[in-house]
């Protein structure tokens, strides 16, 4: 029996997608590239906005006709919801498609087998299964690091989940529950196993990655930085990078990891939202534009080539144009490598929907363009500054020509050479020679 996953969201709905494969094949299920030839249609969902859970209603319409025809056929078909909107919107997903056979939100997702095995064999007119407990210390043991197949030469691996900040726009904490951390041998062990399969690049997952606590085996928490050490030393592994920092979690001691490993790389997601005191303060961030800028600076001070990317919100309840203007006054101090912009979409359950002073959808499309354009030309100088540069390059994938290669920079910059020497999983030394719309093309140097 074929099984297809569909992917929303963020990187930490691709690391439990990857789990889920994993546990589906070690049971003997087999899967599909092509949702039209599979028998078990799973969707791992996003909520963060508006637009990510409808896309999920439209595509079950789709689903829907497929379990209808297979079982015109008399095959057994299941459709499941997984993820944030399976957490966040649980009866309404089968008041609206009454066909989909079972709801597991994020944390229940280690039963995916059995939540398979019970929806292949129920009648349309049985009831649906619904698991939302928050049980992520339950789901993290009961991974097993020897189901774990490789899919690339970077990958990632979640080592804290759920969040305790209740950012007012934030449907998160109502989604993923409160912060867990895994324990430090638990995350070693992964992440030997991972390189072992050939995995060159790690990259840390959490909510809230530096609010990681995992006991470590001294019987002690361990914070973020003391597991970058760690981890830094298990032999093979090539690059380290985690995601996502809450600014108001940084401190001197990842200044100083970012010193001291050189396998960590310069570049880090540093989300500030807003540029404005008084939206961080309505947005509950809990630091300041200049707590934020003195986080940069610091960072920039032991490392000194560190590049950033940020995530901004455009549109927060009562954000005025003086605002919107101090949000571009901080993007232009903080020249960033890359970045991410919303509108604000107002979420259930989250303090900010019930704001007063909502902005129209209007201005919010307006100040999205401003906002999308200056940092759009930051990236393209970033780029343009590594022009006659060498970067050291992890090459992942094929490029669309022939002989042509595919990887990321320390900094995170797509790069690509023609080189029939290198292959996908070699890390080297490019020196950049041209910047194609946002892809820098260059060339071997010499080899790491
Ligand atoms: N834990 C991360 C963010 C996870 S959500 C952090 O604290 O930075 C990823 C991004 O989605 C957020 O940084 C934010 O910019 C955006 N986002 C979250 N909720 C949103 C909402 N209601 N409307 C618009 N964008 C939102
Ligand atoms: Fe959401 Fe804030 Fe938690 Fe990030 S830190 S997941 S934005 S509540
Ligand atoms: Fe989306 Fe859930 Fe991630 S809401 S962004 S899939 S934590």
């Amino acid at each position: 029996m074929k099984f297809f996953i569909k992917n929303y969201g963020c990187q930490m709905n691709l690391y439990d997608s990857t789990r889920m494969t994993d546990a589906l094949l070690a049971a003997g299920y087999e899967e599909s590239p092509k949702k039209d030839d599979a028998n078990i249609l799973i969707f791992n969902t996003c909520s963060i906005r508006e637009k990510a859970d409808e896309k999920l209603f439209s595509d079950l319409g789709r689903a829907k006709s497929l379990k209808f025809k297979a079982k015109d056929r008399g095959e057994n078909f299941a459709i499941i919801v997984c993820g944030c909107v399976a957490q966040s919107k649980t009866t309404e997903i089968t008041d609206r498609a009454p066909y989909v056979d079972a709801v597991i939100g994020p944390q229940e997702i280690h039963k995916i087998v059995s939540a398979v095995k019970t929806a292949l064999s129920k009648s349309d007119e049985d009831e649906s299964i619904f698991m939302s407990d928050m049980a992520s210390k339950e789901k993290f043991a009961s991974f097993q690091s020897e189901q774990i197949t490789k899919r690339s030469c970077s990958e990632f691996l979640t080592i804290q989940e759920g969040c305790d900040n209740f950012c007012t726009y934030c449907v998160v904490p109502y989604t993923r529950g409160r912060e867990f951390s895994r324990d430090v041998a638990d995350i070693i062990e992964e992440t030997k196993k991972l390189v072992s399969l050939g995995v060159k690049e790690i990259t840390l997952l959490g909510q809230n990655v530096n609010s990681y606590r995992g006991e470590g085996p001294d019987g002690k928490n361990w914070s973020l930085s003391k597991l970058l050490y760690a981890i830094a030393e298990v032999e093979g592994l090539a690059r380290l990078r985690y995601v996502t920092s809450n600014p108001k979690d940084v401190a001197k001691d990842i200044a100083e990891a970012h010193r001291d490993i050189k396998i960590l790389a310069s570049f880090l997601h540093l989300p500030v939202q807003s540029g404005s005191d008084k939206i961080l303060k309505k947005m509950n961030r809990k630091y300041s534009v200049n707590q934020y800028l003195d986080c940069v600076d610091m960072l920039r001070k032991y490392r000194p080539d560190m590049a950033f990317s940020s995530d901004f919100i455009v549109g927060f309840p009562g954000e005025t144009d003086e605002d919107f203007e101090k949000t571009l006054e901080l993007a232009e101090k903080v020249k960033y490598a890359q970045a991410y912009s919303f509108k604000y979409s107002p979420r259930n359950k989250t303090a900010a929907a019930k704001m007063d002073n909502q902005v129209p959808e209007k201005i919010k499309e307006e100040r999205l363009e401003i906002l999308q354009n200056l940092l759009n030309d930051q990236q393209n100088k970033f780029n343009e500054e590594t022009i006659g540069k060498t970067v050291s390059v992890l090459f992942t994938k094929n490029g669309k020509f022939k002989n042509q290669l595919v990887g990321r920079s320390e900094y995170s910059q797509a790069v690509s050479i023609c080189d029939k020497a290198i292959h996908i999983g070699d890390m080297v030394n490019v020196k950049i020679t041209e910047l194609k719309s946002h892809s820098l093309l260059g060339s071997i140097e010499e080899e790491k």
